[in-house]
This record gives structure tokens, C-alpha cells and sequence, in this order.
């Protein structure tokens, strides 16, 4: 029997054994141990690991990339769309990073099919617009899950895992068109770059239109095969635009393209007829690059999801999925402090 004085401790310690097994579960939940088969961000960065190992302090996808400042022009067209102040006509700096879609920061870049392109435009009201885009004009799967189940058959030992995945996902035949026919350029200034995720636009009523945007290059594409590429070297793609942007800065359009009712707004494999709505809402201007190196593009994450007011999410399920992968990836690459890309003289962690 307990006395009078042993309850009140015996019952603080079962309180504590409480909060102790909820925070544990919670904790377990969130980690994704008490539902294996759930998709964590874990699990996701994982799987970007190339069989060489990662690159450490490098980010765990596009962990190739240069960095450049610029500005954004707006037109004034895109208001009508959407109240964010980043339409509205004027200048808005920019922060920006042309990268290659892969996690191995050595890569050759005739090695790379995807490019992408990373920015952050800020507006005077304290208001942030982060994209990162790449150059194929669709995803080349439907859900986060699909993405995933194929970086795990890329990386497979099983010799017809690839193509047990393409069998199980007949959306991937038209990214393996794309991949084999589109043309490869040798510039980061003559790639097209497209949100390929869907997003919310929201208009001064309130309104709001399922939107998708691409950055149109101003420079005309020269199509240039891989093997050309490599002929120029393994850096080529960020020495050309370091020299190509010190000449002359290097301009894009970019162009919002409306989706009609009924146009598949969740499936970023899935293109939108080339007749829908477009509007041109400006022009972004790539002014000066920036070495990765104690660069303004290290310390920053181009999480898709941080939108201005006048934005938002759609029913796109990959802008989630993407912030919590770049959140652990950023995690991970900031906290490798010997590995984290700075010059012998700059800051130290
Ligand atoms: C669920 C799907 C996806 C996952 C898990 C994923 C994962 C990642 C990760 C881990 C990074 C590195 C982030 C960092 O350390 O800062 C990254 C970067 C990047 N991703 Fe994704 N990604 C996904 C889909 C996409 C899509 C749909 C696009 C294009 C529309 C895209 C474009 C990019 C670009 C351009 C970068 C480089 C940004 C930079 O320079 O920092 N990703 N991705």
C-alpha cells in the first residue's frame, strides 16, 4: 500500500512517463518509425545519394549550381492576376543559382540532363517569392511517391528495375522522350525554365486562378550535342555564364500561363494545352555571378512553398513534399562544417 506521502511522487513520475512516451511517439511519428512504409524527407534525401557517396555540405540534389544577382522588372500585367507586390510595376532585387540536376557537385556537365534554376525575388514589403525551376517543360512522374520509387530504381542493383518502374508508370515515357530528343544547349542563358508545379494565383477581389510560370531566355538556344559539350570541358556551363554575364546581363521573360477548369492541376506530368492563357509579367536580369563559396546562394534553401501574400499553394502535392526534402537537405549540407564550401578566408561555423 502506498502511504499517503509515496502517491503524490508516484503519481509525478507516471505524469512524467506520460509526456515522455507521447513526446517519444510523436517523435516516432514524425521520423517515420511507426509507419515504415510512410514517405519521410528522410527517406527522400536518402535517395538522391549517387553510388559514389554525397557530397557533403553540398545540397543532396542540383548540389551543382552557380550563383548570380539580379533583378526582377515587373510590367505591371501580373497584378491582374495577383496582388503580390512583386507585380506590381517596378525593380525588385533577386538572388538566384543556375544548377544541374544532380546530388554529385563533381559531375561533369555534359553528364547532366536537367537543369534547373533557383530564385528569390524580395519586395519592399518585407515579402519573399522563391522558385526553382527546371529546363523540361514536365515532371516525369505524377506524385511525390512516384519520385520517389524511381530514384530508388535508378539506384538499384536489380538490373530491370528501371524498367519494371517505367512499366508500373506510363506517365515516365514522355520524360524519357524528352530526355533522348530535346536539344542540349551549351549556356544556362539559353534554357527555358519552367515551374512545372502547379500554384495559386490570388487577385485584388480575392479571385483566385491555378497558375503555372515559365522564364523565356532572351538569348537564342544554339543547340550543341553532349559530346560537343564535353569537349569544352567539365565546368564549361559556369564559366560560360560568369564570362557571358560579365559581358552583358542576361535577361529572361517570364510568362504565367492560366489553367482552364478542368486541366490537371495536381499532376506536374501532365502539361496544360498549349492554348491556355498566357501573360508576360516581366523580365528577370541575371547582373552579376557570384562563386558558391561563401556565396549569398550557400545559406539560402529555394523552398518552393515561402510565396508572397497573393500566392499560395494548389493541389499540387509536390511544392510539401519538396519543402520538407530541401529543409532536411539544408539541415544536413549547413551543418558540415568541414565540408561546407567556403574560401580559406571566410567565415567559419
Ligand atoms: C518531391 C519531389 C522533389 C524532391 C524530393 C526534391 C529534392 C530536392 C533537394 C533535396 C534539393 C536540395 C535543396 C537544398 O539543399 O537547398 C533540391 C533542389 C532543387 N530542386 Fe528539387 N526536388 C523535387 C522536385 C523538384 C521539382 C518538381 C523541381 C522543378 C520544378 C525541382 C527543382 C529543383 C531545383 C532547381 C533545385 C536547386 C535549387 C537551388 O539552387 O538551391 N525539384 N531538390
Amino acid at each position: 500500500m502506498p502511504t499517503p506521502h509515496q502517491t503524490p511522487l508516484l503519481g509525478s513520475l507516471a505524469l512524467i512517463a506520460i509526456v515522455i512516451g507521447v513526446g517519444a511517439a510523436a517523435f516516432g511519428y514524425t521520423a517515420g518509425w511507426l509507419s515504415p512504409r510512410r514517405l519521410t524527407p528522410d527517406k527522400f534525401v536518402a535517395a538522391f545519394a549517387p553510388p559514389t557517396g554525397v557530397t557533403l555540405g553540398h545540397r543532396r540534389n542540383h548540389a551543382k549550381g552557380i550563383c548570380f544577382t539580379g533583378v526582377f522588372e515587373a510590367n505591371g500585367a501580373g497584378s491582374e492576376l495577383s496582388h503580390a507586390q512583386v507585380f506590381a510595376r517596378g525593380q525588385y532585387p533577386v538572388l538566384g543559382r543556375f544548377n544541374l540536376g544532380t546530388a554529385d557537385a563533381n559531375a561533369p556537365d555534359a553528364t547532366v540532363r536537367v537543369r534547373g534554376l533557383g530564385i528569390r525575388i524580395s519586395t519592399p514589403d518585407g515579402q519573399e517569392w522563391r522558385s526553382a525551376m527546371i529546363d523540361p517543360p514536365f515532371f516525369p512522374v505524377s506524385t511525390p511517391q512516384a519520385f520517389y520509387e524511381l530514384l530508388r530504381a535508378s539506384g538499384s542493383k536489380e538490373p530491370n528495375a528501371l524498367q519494371a518502374f517505367a512499366a508500373a508508370h506510363p506517365e515516365f515515357a514522355k520524360f524519357g522522350d524528352w530526355a533522348k530528343n530535346a536539344p542540349w544547349t551549351g549556356s544556362y542563358a539559353e534554357e527555358r525554365f519552367n515551374s512545372i508545379n502547379s500554384f495559386v494565383f490570388v487577385d485584388g477581389s480575392g479571385a483566385e486562378r491555378v497558375v503555372r510560370w515559365s522564364l523565356l531566355p532572351a538569348a537564342q538556344p544554339v543547340a550543341l550535342s553532349p559530346e560537343e559539350l564535353a569537349k569544352r570541358g567539365p565546368d564549361f556551363l559556369e564559366q560560360e555564364i560568369a564570362q557571358r554575364v560579365a559581358g552583358a546581363p542576361q535577361r529572361w521573360t517570364m510568362v504565367v500561363t492560366v489553367a482552364d477548369p478542368g486541366d490537371p492541376t495536381a499532376d506536374p506530368s501532365q502539361p496544360w494545352p498549349a492554348n491556355r492563357r498566357t501573360i508576360e509579367v516581366g523580365t528577370l536580369i541575371a547582373q552579376q555571378v557570384q562563386a558558391e563559396p561563401d556565396g549569398p546562394c550557400r545559406d539560402i534553401n529555394f523552398d518552393p512553398t515561402v510565396l508572397p501574400s497573393g500566392m499560395r499553394t494548389s493541389d499540387d502535392p509536390f511544392p510539401a513534399a519538396r519543402s520538407a526534402a530541401y529543409a532536411k537537405s539544408y539541415d544536413l549540407r549547413t551543418a558540415e562544417a568541414k565540408d561546407y564550401p567556403r574560401t580559406a578566408t571566410g567565415p567559419k561555423p
